[in-house]
């Protein structure tokens, strides 16, 4: 049993302990809004934050967060400045990555609060988007930030 809290409450897992976090939080917890892409930590559709920093959930054993704080998609509660840009700017298409664009964007403003257009390529150069969206991403960021 590994015990760990996601989005503010307390969850004892009772996967084995090398399951990866992203199947614990989709299918033990039942949290749908981080996504399965690749599982090989190459697509950014898994992230959510561990104590504050972005992570692939994809490649985490559940057994490495005991005592850790995860938050996901959820935990952000649509009150997050750059899920209102999202909307705003209309950034998804398909929508299948945004959970993970937005985990990931969320830790950079966290630290570099008013990014330069370089940086916010740099931070997010590793969440994938089949649609194609990241200029609209990188807009909304933008006006996250402002
Ligand atoms: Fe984890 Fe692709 S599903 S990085």
């Amino acid at each position: 049993m590994v015990t760990f809290t996601i989005n503010g409450k307390v969850i004892e897992s009772h996967a084995s302990e090398d399951t990866p976090l992203l199947w614990v939080i989709r299918d033990e917890i039942g949290l749908k809004g981080t996504k399965f892409g690749c599982g090989i930590g190459m697509c950014g559709a898994c992230t959510v934050h561990l104590d504050g920093q972005a992570t692939r959930s994809c490649l985490l054993p559940v057994g490495a967060i005991a005592g850790k704080k995860i938050t996901t998609i959820e935990g952000l509660n649509n009150e997050h400045p750059l899920q209102k840009a999202w909307v705003d700017e209309q950034v998804p298409q398909c929508g299948y990555c945004q959970s993970g664009q937005i985990m990931q964007a969320a830790t950079l403003l966290a630290t570099n609060p008013n990014p330069s257009e370089d940086e916010i390529a740099n931070y997010m150069n590793g969440n994938y988007c089949r649609c194609m969206a990241y200029k609209r991403i990188k807009t909304a960021i933008q006006r996250a930030a402002d």
